[in-house]
């Protein structure tokens, strides 16, 4: 039962989606592609928004982050540094009845394709041990197709961050702690892509990489590190944070976005990773979960939401392994650092460079795959703990990492609502209304000129719609009554909409001449207010 309830609820969504503009299908008149969506007129307005919100939020609102914009298909050597080539890969097995391809770990969730009534995991088929199954679309560059011209595209766009993080670090005259944040499209051949566009095979990440120091630096320089147990993490950043108070402060920045998009935070649910599931370079890891309606419900009843967001305290694993790969150094050189070791007691700064040598060589000798490169690394950690000594070190990082299209069917599925609203002879008829956060909001304002036959009233609603359109997306519609010209909007999410009536031209009176009604989409309540007013009392929502 609720799961019918569920489905359906998914298929409104799912058919508004389309109805109104905002996800299609990708290359649907051809029968469409798994695993790909389009964005329409609104749900492209909707997309940029968010985008532009968390940009403007990490880096035009900070001074600690810059942006970088690097290329889809990189040098496949970086594909191997980050163990993508190796290990990006899903279970999959194969129905040999059916002939059909899944994820070993969702064989209870897939309806099999010959009994859609029925999962795959019930159906008698048989079926493939699981095997492992590489997410890398590869392709070739240049003209030949041969092994040595072989490229991916990429499977994230954190790896262009760390392999940029030196020209960064110089041209925008950072240091550490500071981030670099990109957006853009990433690409998986996920085995099953599933529930709308959740898991897609095309989507875009917004992900920002925060180089901190490593605690070792932040003891040397400030004698202690600070703990989450002290709550400094829901302040301003501060000199004495170690990795578990950036990893802590950066949940909680990443909360505060989701809440100031329209994502209260009583839809979100923090999951801290247990030790066992951690990948071996993680120190923590939260993801922010949501509720959809396809999520399914624990053991106890309670339901489990799905993963938007990722924030992985990540060690110096990135940078270091790409130090490795290419052999260029990824360490930055800390002034601070060099000073403050230099006035430590000496017993203070072997009990330091101990602590910093042994993770070093934990991290070279897990990578090691012979004694003698096991030797190597012993060697290579006690250098790693001199140059530190002498103020130099790669940076640990902290990784918020967030799928923009998730986001988007977050948003989407929170902002669906049904209610009642009056029709334009007051009879209460069902309302369908997105409602977003205005600041999200793919239209800000509906302009309405009360009947389209009266050129006064067009003339006016024209003037309107131009003082507002520099300043925000107005959206002009004078076709039809004016009931089903509010719904349209409610459909669309607007959040306010203005009527230009015979009031505006003063025919009821000077006092309301150039007044208009603006209404409210959530509350339907109308108010009458001077136009001069308008872009100042919207600006102050929408922005
Ligand atoms: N650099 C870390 C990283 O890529 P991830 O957990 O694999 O981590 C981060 O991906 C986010 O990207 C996820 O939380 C999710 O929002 C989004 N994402 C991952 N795979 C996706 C898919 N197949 N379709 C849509 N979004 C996806």
């Amino acid at each position: 039962m609720a799961d019918a309830r569920v489905n359906a609820l998914m298929e409104k969504i799912v058919s508004l989606c389309k109805r109104r503009g905002f996800i299609y299908q990708s290359s649907e008149i051809y029968g469409g592609i798994g695993g790909f969506w389009d964005y329409g007129p609104l749900g492209a307005e909707l997309k940029r928004n968010v985008k532009d919100l968390w940009w403007r939020t990490l880096v035009h609102e900070r001074e600690d982050v810059a942006g970088l914009e690097a290329t889809i298909i990189m040098a496949p050597q970086i594909w191997k540094a980050s163990g993508h080539v190796d290990t990006f890969s899903d279970p999959m097995v194969d129905c040999k009845t059916c002939q059909g391809r899944f994820r070993a770990d969702q064989l209870d969730d897939i309806p099999c394709p010959q009994r859609p009534s029925k999962m795959v995991s019930q159906c008698e088929g048989e079926k493939t041990e699981a095997r492992p199954f590489n997410l890398m679309f590869e392709t070739n560059v240049g003209p030949l197709k041969d092994a040595a011209s072989v490229a991916y595209l990429r499977p994230e766009t954190a790896q262009a961050i760390f392999v940029q993080f030196k020209n960064v670090l110089e041209t925008s005259r950072q240091r550490v702690p500071f981030g670099i944040a990109q957006i853009g499209k990433a690409f998986r051949n996920e085995v099953t892509p599933r529930n709308f566009t959740f898991r897609s095979r095309e989507f875009e990440q917004m992900e920002l990489e925060f180089f901190i120091r490593p605690d070792e630096v932040i003891e040397a320089i400030c004698g202690r590190v600070a703990t989450v147990a002290e709550g400094s993490w829901q302040g301003e950043p501060q000199p004495d944070w170690g990795w578990e108070v950036w990893h802590k402060y950066w949940v909680e920045q990443r909360l505060r976005f989701y809440e100031s998009i329209g994502l209260p935070r009583a839809t979100l649910k923090e999951y801290w990773q247990a030790p066992e599931e951690l990948a071996h370079y993680a120190r923590a890891t939260v993801d922010i979960l949501f509720t959809f309606p396809f999520s399914k419900r624990d053991a106890r009843g309670e339901l489990i939401g799905e993963e938007l967001e990722g924030i992985a305290a990540r060690s110096d694993f990135d940078l270091s392994q790409h130090q490795r790969f290419s052999g260029k150094a990824m360490t930055v050189f800390d002034e601070e650092l060099k000073a403050a070791w230099a006035k430590l007691e000496p017993g203070r700064q072997t009990e330091l460079a101990r602590r910093y040598a042994e993770a070093r060589q934990q991290y070279l000798t897990r990578m090691a795959a012979t004694p003698e490169e096991a030797e190597q690394a012993a060697a290579q950690a006690r250098a790693d703990a001199e140059a530190l000594a002498k103020g130099s070190y790669v940076p640990h990082v902290i990784e918020p990492s967030a799928g923009v299209d998730r986001l988007i069917l977050a948003l989407i599925t929170h902002a669906y609502a049904e209610d009642e609203a009056p029709d334009d002879k007051g009879k209460l008829e069902k309302r369908v209304v997105m409602r977003f956060h205005p600041r999200i909001a793919p239209v800000k304002v509906a302009v309405f000129p009360l009947l389209k036959n009266r050129p006064e009233l067009v003339a006016k609603a024209r003037e309107v719609r131009d003082l507002l359109r520099p300043l925000m997306t107005v959206f002009y519609d004078d076709a039809g009554a004016i009931g089903r010209r509010y719904r349209r909007q409610d459909e669309a999410g607007t959040p306010f909409g203005i009527t230009i009536d015979f009031d505006t031209l003063g025919e009821k009176g000077p006092e309301l001449k150039d007044t208009v009604t603006l209404r409210d989409r959530d509350s339907m309540k109308q108010e009458r207010i001077p136009i001069h007013e308008l872009p100042a009392r919207l600006l102050s929502q929408v922005r």
